[in-house]
């Protein structure tokens, strides 16, 4: 099972720059051509929030246009940049969104990974909460097929990083995530957004990652009063390849068009 792992892609209206800077639309569109390349193809695609930029109606008609052109089936959670009505009416249609509160999931079968979305998101404000709602929530679903492998993903990530200007806005009471997770030893993987970074660390028992942004990435500052800043780095998304013999193996794909294919040294 093939799983290909998109993030914080921050579409804008047409015609209109993420920030007034990027060209994240256009960006986004490159990280979709790359991903319908991938050889064999990829049987579904998350995207770990952050859709759009302002959560406007306007926004969201481009999401849906572009997440069409994504030849698998995609599953979103949204972040703090969305917004929760006009993402939920962007993509209602899709069976697995819940037709009111929190935007959580359990994927319908895409293979022998199970695929949850938590949705963690507090609206209106940028940090998201493990508040008791979302803790009662994840207990149950991981309840119903407490063996099978499975992925939770969720928004913003439930630890510091070390980075101060995302720290303050990551997943306030994490600890109570961690001892949830704890209980499941078949959770192989954690997966969050927000952070526009690749970053992994042990959580709850199991591993987490958070994937880089198909836009902007945040300065790599690792001092306590640093700067908040971003940085155009080379965009990637993840590849989380389930194998029965190993369990889930996780790839860093730069996307773009590289030099190669030379011979194997
Ligand atoms: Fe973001």
């Amino acid at each position: 099972m093939l799983i290909a792992h998109l993030s914080d892609p921050h579409l804008r209206p047409r015609g209109t720059f993420y920030q007034g800077l990027v060209d994240s639309n256009a960006m986004f569109e490159a990280a979709v051509s790359h991903l319908n390349s991938i050889n064999p193809k990829p049987d579904v695609v998350i995207l770990s929030g952050d859709v759009v930029d302002e959560g406007t109606p306007a926004e969201y008609v481009v999401a849906r246009e572009f997440l069409g052109t994504i030849e698998a089936p995609v599953l979103v959670i949204p972040g703090n940049h969305d917004k929760r009505e006009a993402f939920r009416a962007c993509f209602l249609d899709q069976d697995y969104i819940a037709p009111s509160g929190p935007l959580h999931f359990i994927a319908p079968n895409h293979g022998p990974v199970r695929i949850i979305g938590l949705d963690i998101t507090v609206p209106g404000e940028h940090h998201g909460d493990m508040d008791d709602a979302a803790c009662d929530w994840l207990t149950n679903a991981l309840a119903l097929e407490a063996d099978r492998p499975t992925i939770v993903m969720m928004h913003q990530p439930p630890f510091k990083s070390g980075i101060p200007y995302i720290d303050e806005y990551n997943c306030r009471r994490g600890q109570r995530l961690a001892e949830i997770i704890a209980r499941y030893p078949a959770v192989e993987r954690i997966l969050c957004g927000h952070i526009h970074r690749f970053m992994q660390v042990r959580f709850g028992g199991t591993m987490l990652c958070t994937a880089p942004s198909t836009t902007s990435a945040i300065a790599l500052r690792l001092w306590p009063d640093a700067e908040p800043a971003s940085f155009i780095e080379p965009p990637a998304l993840l590849l989380h390849q389930w194998r029965p013999d190993t369990g889930l193996v996780t790839h860093h794909v730069p996307i773009g068009s590289f030099r190669g294919p030379l011979p194997f040294f």
